[in-house]
């Protein structure tokens, strides 16, 4: 996909070729002299465009305007979630159009970062086509999108980044997609090499071998029951000085979750193809900081194997052993993602995180308390939970936040072990198995994102979400800005005190 971003109002963008043309309107919509804003506005003014976001409007071969269609898309406030809106709405009518190849986008006129963001995401996400596994691949067939604005040059940054999350998030999407006989653990393990080769990351691929040494016995017992082997995923951004303490990402990436000997009903179990959209997360972020290479240094741990029933399968009763020497009281195989998270996290300690965010298709209770809108959110650093839920909002990726209370974990305890993987009942599976996680996150602050209802979409629209790479990037490009800022304060505060000293010297 080919993006470029234009210094040009309705009258330029009027004279661009291009197959399709879609003007933003929002409310309030104020239009020249030239044809193209003529047009909105006089099908405003006939009522036949509500400015509203979702409302479309479509013209062919306007008079004075170069594009063979224009689509007027309302956008109410014009804020970036009613862009975002607005170009999903104008690009529906254009699915399955093989004729249109480029498009322009005209933005209104205060349009800013977020709103130059939604629009290069949207228009992203509204032409991908999942085509990999198909016989007769039709790809993408818009390719070329021109974004106009009123002044180009103060958005240069937010568009060079933009891009680079759209391809993050589009990266996710495809691992999501794959099917579990293509995206297997050493599939994962190939792809984040890749990465690493493209963008000079630092990446290491552990095998069973190493992960049985690093003591990972509850990762181990979840992989035990399946052929394909699995990997530990170990990536290295290093953007900042190395005394700067990174952000660790952990993502499960469980390939195809059967549920194990607790096996699950058959109905609708393809979806969990899809259990490794934490772990594709990680990846299509680390895409993104590839491409945008933010000031900061992050780090991606990626535990990923396939949870399946089989002779030497883990049995409800084993117990395991973790990294951090804990035992687990396996009761329930279905419970997996925590039993390789666990792990994960534990094995983050060795880099002194500034915190550690982990992102998992975790339960199926998240998704009953919170659908498909907000990622659950859960944190034991107040400043971090603001900082993701912060990020969310901005990136239209949004999360609400969890309790952590104590006395959730009572139905962890065990007679036989540290702690068993399961309660009793089913009554707050979200924050139980969030209780279950902090154990072994006690040596930095934390975060854990339960993203089962937001990662993939179910119904007519099925397919893998992208989610929650949006969040992520805001996020740590928000912590880049404070770490900069913070970083300069010392540097003053440095000066200043060395001016002090240099002072009371003399
Ligand atoms: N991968 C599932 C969670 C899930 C469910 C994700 C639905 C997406 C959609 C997870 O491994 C799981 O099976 N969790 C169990 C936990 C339970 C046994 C405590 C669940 O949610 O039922
Ligand atoms: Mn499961
Ligand atoms: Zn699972």
């Amino acid at each position: 996909m080919d993006f470029q971003l234009k210094t040009l109002d309705a009258a330029g963008a009027a004279r661009e070729k291009c197959d399709a043309l879609v003007l933003i309107v929002p409310e309030g919509y104020k239009p020249g002299k030239d044809a193209l804003s003529q047009l909105a506005a006089n099908a405003v003014e006939a009522g036949d465009l509500e400015p509203k976001p979702g409302k479309i409007l479509q013209a062919y071969k306007p008079a004075g305007v170069a594009a063979g269609r224009v689509i007027l898309a309302g956008a109410g406030a014009g804020g970036a979630k009613q862009v975002n809106a607005a170009i999903n709405a104008a690009l529906m009518p254009l699915r399955g159009a093989r004729s249109i190849k480029s498009l322009v986008i005209v933005l209104p006129k205060g349009a800013g970062d977020d709103q130059l963001r939604a629009a290069v995401c949207a228009a992203s996400a509204a032409t991908y086509v999942y085509v990999t596994t198909k016989s007769k691949p039709e790809p993408r067939t818009i390719d070329h999108v021109t974004l106009c604005v009123a002044d180009a040059k103060p958005l240069q940054e937010a568009f060079r980044v933009a891009k680079a999350i759209a391809s993050g998030i589009e990266f996710a999407k495809e691992l999501g997609n794959l099917p579990a006989n293509h995206a297997t653990p050493t599939h994962l393990g190939e792809e984040a090499k890749k990465l690493a080769k493209h963008y000079s990351l630092d990446c290491e691929v552990l095998g069973p071998k190493e992960i049985a040494k690093l003591g990972m016995g509850s990762f181990m017992a979840v992989a035990q029951g399946s052929e394909e082997p699995a990997r530990f995923i170990v990536l290295e951004y290093k953007g900042a000085r190395a005394s700067e303490p990174p952000v660790v990402l952990v993502g499960k990436g469980i390939t195809f979750d059967t549920g194990g000997i607790s096996i699950k009903p058959a109905a609708e179990m393809d979806e969990m193809k899809y259990d490794m959209g934490g772990a594709a997360s990680v990846l299509g972020a680390f895409r993104a900081i590839g491409e945008a290479k933010p000031r900061l240094n992050v780090i991606g741990l990626v535990p990923t194997c396939e949870n399946m029933p089989d002779g030497r399968a883990v049995k409800p009763g084993d117990i395991v052993k973790t990294m951090n020497g804990q035992t687990v009281e396996i009761l329930n195989t279905e419970a997996e993602g925590r039993l390789i998270l666990c792990d994960a996290l534990a094995y983050a300690e060795r880099y002194n995180p500034g915190c550690v965010v982990d992102i998992a298709t975790l339960t199926g209770a998240c998704v009953v308390a919170l659908g498909n809108v907000r990622s659950g959110l859960f944190a034991t650093d107040d400043a971090l939970a603001r900082q993701l839920l912060a990020a969310g909002e901005r990136a239209l990726d949004v999360a609400w936040r969890m309790p952590l209370d104590d006395e959730y974990a009572e139905g962890l305890k065990t007679n036989f072990a540290d702690v068993a993987n399961v309660t009793g009942g089913r009554a707050g599976g979200a924050i139980t198995a969030a209780k279950f996680l902090q154990r072994f996150t006690s040596k930095y602050p934390w975060a854990h994102l339960d993203v089962a209802g937001t990662a993939w979409r179910g119904g007519p629209q099925k397919g893998s979400t992208g989610r929650p790479v949006g969040l992520l990037m805001q996020f740590l490009l928000a912590k880049q800005g404070t770490a900069a800022k913070k970083s300069a304060a010392k540097k003053s505060a440095t000066t200043k005190s060395a001016a002090k000293k240099s002072r009371a010297a003399r």
